[in-house]
């Protein structure tokens, strides 16, 4: 994957550009279209033979990168690709923060195939790797991150999409002492943040979409931390889409083995608009800059790049912080 992540790169900083006229526009489907297609024609031009695992929307509802859909060039390595052109898409509309392009991508067969659907995640850094449980309750998960990272409950961060099917969490946090970080939009980046220090979070939990999901646990395996989840279908049919995909036992929790069987992995996100790793994309006169992480499993780095696009000229410069 260590030359394949800058493929990656250059797929999620153009489904950011091509987001960029609709952000704040109201329109998030047209916003959809525009990074799908951009982040297509970006994938089609890899040497790869690469299919969609994971993503948003089946078959039949185009302009989705579709689960099953073969991209690249269909020569050289056999990748899994998980893929959501724009985690966010209310956010871009409305022109709020949190909205990303991000793709992850591993050898074939590594990454869960599962369709589109909820999925209950919880995830955590280093320190308390190993030591999460999806099965126990929140209350032991929480007391677990705090022995593990030498902390007193009450000292904890956690951080949880602001739904209402996550209001009991919320309130555990806060009857512990210890402190929420809500957020609107997005799950992968919030997820991935527990295993970088500076951002002071100690537990990611909710319950939201399963490409998401499986994108996240690429970079939180990459970067040592822990993730495990549990597919939520609502109704017969995303149960038999589960067994048709091969998940038989639908209800079991995922551990992060299952989620991304190798350290040969790679995720990259691109920000459309800000959020708490990265900045949105900007432009000025003549050019664009995007900024970008790219986390590698093989190193365990991650890195931050910054590009300026130069408009009307292919050349483009990207500088590694
Ligand atoms: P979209 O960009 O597809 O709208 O997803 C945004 C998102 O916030 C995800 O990050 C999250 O997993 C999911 O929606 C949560 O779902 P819901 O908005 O239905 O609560």
């Amino acid at each position: 994957m260590n030359q394949l992540i800058y493929d990656f790169l250059r797929v999620t900083e153009s489904a950011a550009i091509a987001s960029l006229p609709w952000i704040g526009t109201g329109n998030k489907i047209e916003a959809d279209r525009a990074a799908t297609n951009s982040m297509r024609f970006m994938l089609n031009q890899i040497e790869m033979d690469g299919v969609v695992v994971i993503g948003e929307g089946e078959i039949d509802e185009a302009p989705m990168l579709y689960i099953g859909e073969k991209v690249g060039t269909g020569t050289g390595k056999r990748i899994d690709i998980a893929v959501d052109p724009i985690d966010g898409t209310t956010s871009t509309s409305k022109g709020q923060n949190d909205a990303i392009a991000v793709i992850a991508g591993a050898p074939k067969g590594t990454l869960l195939h599962a369709p589109d659907m909820y999925m209950e995640k919880i995830a955590t850094g280093p320190k308390a790797a190993g030591k999460i449980d999806i099965n126990a309750s929140f209350e032991q998960n929480l007391y677990a991150v705090a022995n593990a990272t030498g902390k007193e409950i009450h000292e904890l961060t956690v951080v949880i999409q602001d739904r209402e099917r996550h209001q009991d969490w919320i309130e555990t946090v806060r009857s512990f002492g210890a402190k929420t970080y809500l957020f609107e939009d997005g799950d992968v980046i919030p997820a991935i943040s527990t295993c970088i220090e500076s951002t002071q979070i100690d537990l990611f939990i909710g319950i939201g979409g399963a490409p998401e999901g499986v994108l996240a646990a690429v970079g939180v395996k990459s970067l040592g931390g822990d993730m495990q989840a549990r597919l939520l279908p609502r109704t017969d049919e995303e149960r038999n889409r589960c067994k048709s995909m091969g998940i038989n036992d639908v209800n079991k929790g995922l551990l992060l083995e299952q989620l991304v069987a190798t350290d040969d992995c790679a995720f990259v996100a691109t920000g459309i608009t800000s959020n708490m790793l990265l900045n949105g994309i900007k432009r000025d006169q003549n050019k664009f800059t995007t900024h970008s992480i790219m986390i590698n499993g093989n190193d365990r780095n991650l890195r931050c790049t910054e590009t300026v696009h130069v408009i009307n000229d292919v050349r483009y410069h990207t500088v590694v912080v």
